[in-house]
């Protein structure tokens, strides 16, 4: 098989997308029984972490080791990459050694050189672009609690920040309706907007995007390596609150995702993430078993 790649959701197509959940469902299902799975038996994952985390790194782990294969950590701290040693010879050096690479680093252009160099499959675990890891397990949760998600209003509420540019991308590729309402200045990228713009839709009002919506979703207003502008952001978003409030004008049934880490009292209230319209914890659980059978697809 040719090599394949994780960077955005793009990279795989619908189809292979919706295999994958349900593949995610399936695995997660034969885990809670104890089954024993080890097709990546002697398999190793190089797992760079240019941000910090916590799901992410547990997630990929934990599932490697699930699958009979092991996960080595590498921060800037301790690698030549972190020293200036190139993104593309990092690239070469790592793929004679390892059968597959996870990265999570700031701009997306590196981990597209990354890519290019590798001659294994590289799977982003973030940049400051897109997490599309996040989207495998948030999907994975819209049709363990709703059913098919195609056709459905999802509503994105906060920053147009590498999560609200996943979330564009998922609705393309699973067919669903997204509103995204921003303050000004913090829209979406718009060369991608204008590509989704068959799905997507970019609103000011929240009250307007949440609108009967089948989901809610938020983000924190300041991402990693946005810190210094976390005050000016704060009085920006203000408005942009996911609280109990907002959420009575969605859908009776809608549900609320987060893909955490969250601060209750910015954007989100903490009736609305410890409420019973929330499954922020199913997603966070559900981050290990859409990422197993993103690993089982890749290392096919
Ligand atoms: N949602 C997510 O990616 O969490 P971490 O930053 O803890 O990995
Ligand atoms: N937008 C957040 C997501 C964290 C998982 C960030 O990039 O920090």
């Amino acid at each position: 098989m040719s090599l394949r790649h994780f960077l955005t959701l793009m990279d795989l197509s619908p189809d292979e997308l919706v295999g994958l959940i349900q593949r995610a469902i399936e695995l997660k299902a034969n885990h809670a029984r104890g089954q024993v799975h080890t097709p990546l038996n002697r398999k190793v994952m190089a797992m760079i972490f240019e941000k910090a985390s916590t799901r992410t790194r547990v997630s990929f782990e934990s599932g490697m080791s699930q699958l009979g294969g092991h996960a080595i950590f590498l921060s800037p701290n301790d690698t030549q990459l972190g020293r200036g040693e190139s993104v593309e010879d990092s690239a070469r050096a790592l793929s004679g050694m390892v059968d597959i690479i996870m990265v999570r680093t700031f701009e997306h252009d590196k981990i597209q050189r990354f890519a290019d160099a590798a001659s294994v499959p590289v799977i982003n675990a973030l940049t400051d672009l897109y997490h599309p890891c996040q989207l495998l397990a948030d999907v994975m949760t819209w049709v363990e609690q709703r059913g098919e998600i195609r056709g459905r209003t999802a509503a994105w509420i906060g920053d147009g920040n590498n999560m609200c540019h996943s979330w564009m991308n998922a609705a393309r590729q699973f067919d669903f309706k997204l509103r995204i309402a921003t303050p000004e200045g913090y829209g979406p990228d718009p060369d991608l907007l204008q590509a989704c713009a068959g799905q997507v839709e970019l609103m000011s009002d929240p009250q307007a995007a949440v609108a009967g919506a089948d989901l809610v979703v938020t983000d924190v207003w300041a991402s990693m390596g946005q810190e210094s502008e976390q005050a000016a952001r704060m009085a920006e978003f203000a408005p942009f609150q996911v609280n109990e409030t907002l959420m009575t004008q969605a859908g009776d049934n809608a549900l609320f995702m987060h893909c955490l880490p969250a601060h209750r009292g910015e954007e989100v209230s903490a009736g609305v993430i410890d409420g019973p319209q929330s499954v922020v914890w199913q997603e966070a659980a559900n981050r290990l078993h859409g990422q197993k059978a993103l690993l089982e697809f890749l290392l096919r």
